[in-house]
């Protein structure tokens, strides 16, 4: 199977005079209300076209709004959506973040087998392939998990990188997460059945500091901790704060998810957690089982330092959270990176917060 190209369905307005070429969008005002929508137009073409000229397939794009009827024929119902199209008629859809170096990332790890095989001399250069790099270790190359590993492979094969190794004969079968930029290395020795590995996959493929999204929102209020928002507005300090804050959340992993949050698209979520609108970067913490949000003083800079004793200090009660906690706690509020309903692509189910933790 090859690829043959990958391409951006897109609607956004050119009235910035800077934005796609395709675009010609007079009637589009009416759809799109929001500035945020040509802003993220905006951003996307750039880390597109930075993408575009490394790729070893074509990148394209089309406008939906002078191509209704393709776009409608590939089921696109919301804008800009990334779709990497198969030469054997198959479609991967792109969930991922829309930068130039995570869709590149996407468009390599597509060009390579599902499984690669590993071996003493390129394991390391494989390792370090991809953000996040699982490799099954067995000890014969017939071995039975090998059949439920590439099943698993197959489903995330979008998303992460997968090797077989064989190793020495009497190794018991295990698979390795390396994570090389957080220079994490976690080991799931089993059972190895298919449910666990899924599991093993998900959970150990995310990042320290993540991006929270619509798309993965539930998954971080399901998981049963706490949830750090660090709110910024520009690319390069969302970058910045991911790598500054990952030491301290690995400090925290066991009880607290640290996630980087897009103010441009999720700026309503400032209000919901008792933080103003406009003062950026801001953070809060938020636990999803008592529904408490505890927003950090705006006027103080969001570092590492201060986070952590902030987190501390909510841990020992010293700081309350938001509003009165009676009245939230039986309320059981819940924060949503999303108003709106989205369409199936996107889609998020609706979800239940883990109760088994008490303050984080
Ligand atoms: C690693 O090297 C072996 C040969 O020693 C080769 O068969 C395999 O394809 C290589 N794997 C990768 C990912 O390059």
């Amino acid at each position: 199977m090859r690829l043959s190209s990958a391409i951006i369905l897109s609607s956004c307005l050119a009235s910035t005079g800077w934005c796609w070429e395709h675009a010609s969008g007079d009637a589009l005002s009416e759809i799109i209300e929001k500035n945020e929508l040509a802003e993220s137009c905006e951003t996307l073409e750039s880390e597109w076209s930075i993408a575009a000229e490394s790729a070893s397939i074509p990148l394209l794009s089309i406008d939906c709004n002078s191509e209704p009827k393709f776009c409608s024929e590939h089921d696109v119902a919301l804008f800009p959506a990334i779709r990497l199209y198969h030469d054997v008629g198959q479609v991967t859809r792109y969930r991922g973040e829309r930068t130039a170096s995570s869709i590149s990332a996407f468009v390599q790890r597509s060009s390579r087998p599902v499984i690669s095989v590993v071996d003493v001399n390129n394991l390391t250069e494989f390792q370090s392939i991809d953000t996040v790099v699982f490799i099954l270790v067995i000890p014969n190359p017939d071995h039975e998990v090998k059949a439920t590993f590439t099943r698993v492979a197959t489903q995330y094969h979008s998303s992460f990188s997968f090797g077989v190794r064989v190793g020495p004969p009497n190794y018991k079968a295990h698979v390795l997460c390396y994570k090389s930029h957080e220079d994490e290395l976690e080991v799931f020795t089993g059972p190895l059945n298919p449910t666990a590995i899924e599991g093993f996959v998900k959970e150990a493929s995310l990042p320290l500091v993540g991006q929270l999204t619509r798309r993965n929102e539930m998954k971080y209020l399901k998981s049963g901790k706490s949830l750090v928002y660090i709110f910024a507005n520009t690319d390069a300090s969302i970058s910045t704060f991911k790598t500054e804050f990952t030491p301290l959340a690995k400090k925290f992993k066991e009880y607290l998810s640290f996630v980087t949050i897009d103010a441009r698209e999720y700026g309503h979520m400032l209000e919901t957690l008792g933080l103003q609108k406009g003062k950026l970067p801001a953070a809060a913490v938020y636990n999803p089982s008592f529904g408490q949000m505890f927003p950090f003083d705006q006027e103080i800079e969001v570092e590492p330092k201060v986070i952590d004793a902030f987190v501390i200090d909510i841990v020992q009660g010293i700081i309350k959270p938001w509003g009165s906690s009676e009245e939230k706690e039986d309320s059981g509020q819940q924060v949503a990176v999303e108003e709106r309903q989205e369409d199936g692509e996107d889609a998020i189910g609706e979800g239940h917060v883990g109760v088994d933790h008490s303050e984080l």
